[in-house]
C-alpha cells in the first residue's frame, strides 16, 4: 500500500514539474491550461531562450477562419503555455482580414534590425475560395504580438522572375501531370502564368519563410495556380519582397514547402496538391537558395510513407543548441472538424550520404 501511494507521489510530483512528459503523435495535444491547442499549418520561432508556436486557429465546423493566428510558447518544446491570438481577424478590416476570410500557414521571423516581429501568411478575401491567393505581412513588438498588419497583396507586381523560361529538372516526375499536353506543359514551363499575373503580382497559396545564415530571408510559396514554387527574396526589413525572385520545378505541383539548411545545402519538404488529403512528400535540395533545385525521393521512409504518415508538411524546426538536429512538423488535417486536426513531430535523421530521412516516431 505504502510503496503504491509512495510510487504515485512521485508520479504526481513529476507531472507537477514536468506537466507533459511526451507528445504522442497524432493524439489530441493540451495546452499548459489543458486546452486542445489550436494552431495548424504554423510554424516555430526560437528568440531570446523560448518558442513560438504560430498557427492557424481553425474552427470546429467549416473551413474559413473566425479568430486568427495563434500562439504559444514554450522552453522545452513540450509544455506549451497559450500566449492568446496573436494575430486575430477583426469585422471590417480595410485589408480583409476578418471573420470569413482564410489564413494559413503563418510564419513570424524577428528582424535584429528593426526589432520587429514579421509574421507572413497566405491571406484568402472572405466569399472568394481560394481565388485571392495573396500574402499578408504583419509585424509586432514582441512575440506573441498584437501584430498590425501592413500589407495583403500578391508578389511582386510587374517584376519578371530571374528564370523566366526554365524546363523542368525532374522529367522522371512526369507521371504526377499524365493528364497534360505536351503543348501545356510547355507553356507553364515557359512562364504562361508569370506573365498572365505580370501586372498585379503573382499569386501566392501555401508558404513558409526561411532565414538564412547571412540574416537575409526568403519567401517560399505555392504559385502560379499552384503548379510551380517560386523563392523570393525579402527585403532588409523583412515587411516586403526586394523584387528577386526564381521559379522552381515549374508544374511540378507542389505545396506545404518547409526549408532547412544542413551542413551548406539546402532542402526543402513539401508535398503533392491533394487538398485536405495526405499524399507523398518530396524532398529537394540545392547549393543555393536562389540556385538549381533538383527533386530527390521521398523523405518519408517505413510504413505510410507513401501518405506522410497521413500528414502534410507544415516547417522544420532547427532545435537550439543542438547543430544538424532539426524536428519536421506537419498536420495531419481532419476536414470534417479542422480543430480537431492533429500534430506529428518526427525528428529529422541524415542517412550515410547527408541526405535527411523521416521515420515514424509514437511519441515526440
Ligand atoms: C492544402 C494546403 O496545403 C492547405 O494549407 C490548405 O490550403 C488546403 N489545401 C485546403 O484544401
Amino acid at each position: 500500500m505504502f510503496m503504491k501511494s509512495g510510487k504515485m507521489l512521485v508520479f504526481a510530483l513529476l507531472m507537477t514539474v514536468f506537466p507533459t512528459l511526451a507528445r504522442e503523435n497524432g493524439e489530441r495535444w493540451n495546452d499548459t491550461d489543458g486546452n486542445l491547442i489550436n494552431a495548424h499549418g504554423g510554424g516555430v520561432m526560437y528568440h531570446d531562450g523560448r518558442y513560438w508556436w504560430y498557427g492557424e486557429h481553425r474552427p470546429d465546423k467549416g473551413g474559413t477562419t473566425q479568430v486568427g493566428v495563434t500562439c504559444y510558447s514554450s522552453d522545452n518544446l513540450q509544455d506549451w503555455k497559450y500566449e492568446g491570438v496573436a494575430l486575430p481577424v477583426v469585422e471590417g478590416d480595410p485589408m480583409g482580414v476578418e471573420p470569413g476570410c482564410i489564413v494559413e500557414r503563418p510564419k513570424v521571423i524577428y528582424n535584429a534590425s528593426t526589432g520587429k516581429y514579421v509574421m507572413w501568411f497566405h491571406h484568402e478575401l472572405k466569399g472568394q475560395g481560394y481565388a485571392a491567393a495573396r500574402a499578408a505581412v504583419a509585424v509586432a513588438d514582441s512575440p506573441a504580438g498584437p501584430f498590425r498588419m501592413i500589407s495583403s497583396s500578391r508578389v511582386n507586381p510587374g517584376k519578371s522572375p530571374r528564370n523566366l523560361a526554365i524546363t523542368s529538372s525532374t522529367p522522371e516526375y512526369d507521371k504526377d501531370r499524365e493528364w497534360w499536353t505536351p503543348e501545356w506543359r510547355e507553356d507553364v514551363e515557359a512562364g504562361m502564368f508569370v506573365r498572365r499575373d505580370l501586372e498585379g503580382g503573382q499569386m501566392s497559396r501555401d508558404m513558409t519563410l526561411f532565414v538564412d545564415d547571412d540574416g537575409k530571408a526568403y519567401h517560399i510559396y505555392s504559385s502560379e495556380e499552384n503548379l510551380t514554387l517560386h523563392i523570393a527574396e525579402l527585403n532588409d526589413d523583412y515587411t516586403d519582397h526586394s523584387g528577386k525572385y526564381i521559379r522552381i520545378f515549374p508544374g511540378g505541383h507542389n505545396e506545404a514547402p518547409a526549408v532547412f539548411k544542413k551542413g551548406g545545402k539546402y532542402w526543402m519538404i513539401a508535398s503533392g496538391c491533394t487538398g485536405w488529403e495526405p499524399n507523398e512528400a518530396r524532398l529537394m535540395t540545392s547549393d543555393s537558395i536562389m540556385g538549381e533545385w533538383t527533386r530527390l525521393q521521398n523523405p518519408c521512409k517505413g510504413e505510410m510513407a507513401e501518405k506522410t504518415f497521413m500528414g502534410q508538411s507544415t516547417y522544420v524546426l532547427p532545435v537550439e543548441g543542438k547543430d544538424g538536429s532539426f524536428i519536421a512538423i506537419f498536420d495531419r488535417w481532419n476536414p470534417k472538424s479542422l480543430s480537431d486536426s492533429r500534430y506529428l513531430w518526427l525528428p529529422v535523421s541524415f542517412d550515410d550520404d547527408g541526405t535527411p530521412e523521416i521515420h515514424w516516431a509514437d511519441s515526440f
